[in-house]
């Protein structure tokens, strides 16, 4: 007979299969596959946390991330790309008064984090919800009606789907070019993309990802040799687009190209400027959302974005009372972004482009004038040798980038 556990406030069901006996999410095949199905009955403690070496991914700039959430209120942290939950196991870890739900568009990255928070004995405090962070407000309100603790993005695609053929992502490796976060739902691939879009529209998210000098080659060269149906096949027209003596710079010129399509795919400019006003709106006081992103396009939006709830959209000069009548709401933690440390990036090369934003809600101040630049208002930093900026106003603008428009044929 099948076993189920459920947790009163989460959908992530796990069952205990009865021909393996082994535990398993609803979800997990992909899961099973790749990882050999057996589940190491050796962990060992690194940092406070049991984690098995070999079986995870370490995650992006882990330790910044558990200090900078080390201060906020108990409560609810929403993990907004909770993956394979390695951020999560780290936070439940170490501060024991929050309960986590992460969010996951991709159903496989939801069943492996089920079963490793579970395993790690986390089940109590966590949920899980297949559902996009866009919808961040409908999602966490009536779980923690209150407001969070915590919100944590870590954007662009796991380890995990980068190293799955099936998934489309890696130019490395050939599959179908498919690039979706979310199999069950998003109809357009990248497939359909690449053999559908006018060149203009290629050239134009191409230039965008970075690759400003060959964008429109390539993309004739796409245009010239499609349909093209897996990503080997992509990855070398991409390659004989570009001159030779150019090739032997700057890496795989396909890296920028498919970076692009998967942005394409999954609106992920779109959906991460709808989502960052709706998570700093959600924060309690002392609450604190943090983003790693890994390409300059996302933490443009990340940094517009803070600026613009940390600064209220405020016009009095600087170093004077405020006199336009906003409320201080949120300060960035950090004046600037925080890249991996050099040994993080000799450890794990993804990591490289990594780079960390945060911010903190503040209380209101009841209507009296407030002051941007009030020494008062720096605090240590979680590294406490620097000083952080307090800064900030009212979070009433809310940034949207214009949407993108796609043109098929
Ligand atoms: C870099 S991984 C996160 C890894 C995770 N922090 C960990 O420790 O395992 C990014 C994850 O975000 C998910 N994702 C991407 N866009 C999303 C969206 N709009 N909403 C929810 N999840 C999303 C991806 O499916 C992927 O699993």
């Amino acid at each position: 007979m099948t076993r189920s556990i459920w947790q009163p406030w989460t959908d992530a069901q796990l069952v205990c299969s009865p021909s393996t006996e082994q535990l398993e999410a609803h979800s997990s095949a992909l899961f099973h596959a790749d990882c050999a199905g057996e589940l190491p009955d050796e962990t060992e403690p690194v940092e406070g946390l049991q984690m098995s070496c070999e079986r995870y991914h370490r995650p992006v700039m882990v330790d910044e991330v558990v200090k900078i959430f080390s201060s906020v209120p108990p409560g609810l942290v929403v993990d907004a790309t909770v993956g394979s939950g390695g951020h999560s196991q780290a936070l439940l870890a170490s501060l024991p008064y929050i309960r986590i739900l992460g969010l996951d568009l991709d159903e496989d990255a939801l069943g492996v984090a089920s079963i490793r928070l579970y395993e790690a004995g986390f089940w109590g405090r966590v949920a899980l919800r297949h559902i996009g962070f866009d919808r961040l407000v409908e999602i966490s309100s009536h779980l923690s009606p209150h407001g969070l603790s915590g919100v944590l993005f870590d954007l662009g695609v796991s380890s995990m789907q980068l190293d799955s053929p099936l998934r489309g992502f890696s130019y490395q490796r050939s599959g179908p070019i498919d690039m979706r976060m979310d199999r069950s739902r998003n109809s357009v691939t990248a497939e359909r993309i690449v053999n559908a879009a006018d060149p203009a529209y290629l050239a134009k998210i191409f230039a965008e990802s970075g690759e400003r000098r060959f964008a429109w080659r390539i993309a004739k060269a796409i245009e010239r040799t499609r349909p093209l149906h897996t990503t080997k096949e992509l990855a070398d027209v991409v390659r004989s687009a570009i001159p030779a003596a150019a090739r032997r710079t700057g890496g795989h010129p396909a890296k920028r190209v498919f970076q692009a399509l998967r942005i394409a795919v999954n609106n992920e400019l779109e959906v991460l400027s709808v989502a960052l006003p709706q998570a700093i709106e959600l924060l309690v006081p002392g609450g604190r959302c943090v983003v790693i992103s890994y390409h300059s396009g996302e933490d443009r939006i990340v940094k517009h974005q803070f600026r613009l709830a940390a600064g209220g959209g405020c016009s009095c000069p600087p170093g004077l009372p405020c006199t336009c009548q906003s409320n201080v709401t949120a300060r960035l933690v950090f004046p600037k972004s925080l890249p991996p440390s050099p040994q993080e990036v000799a450890d794990n090369p993804r990591a490289g482009s990594a780079r960390l934003r945060a911010l903190e809600k503040v209380a209101v101040s009841g209507g009296s004038p407030s002051t941007h630049t009030l020494p008062s208002s720096l605090t240590p930093s979680p590294w406490g040798g620097k000083k952080v900026l307090g800064v900030g106003i009212s979070s009433s603008g809310s940034y949207r980038s214009p949407t993108a428009s796609r043109r098929y044929r």
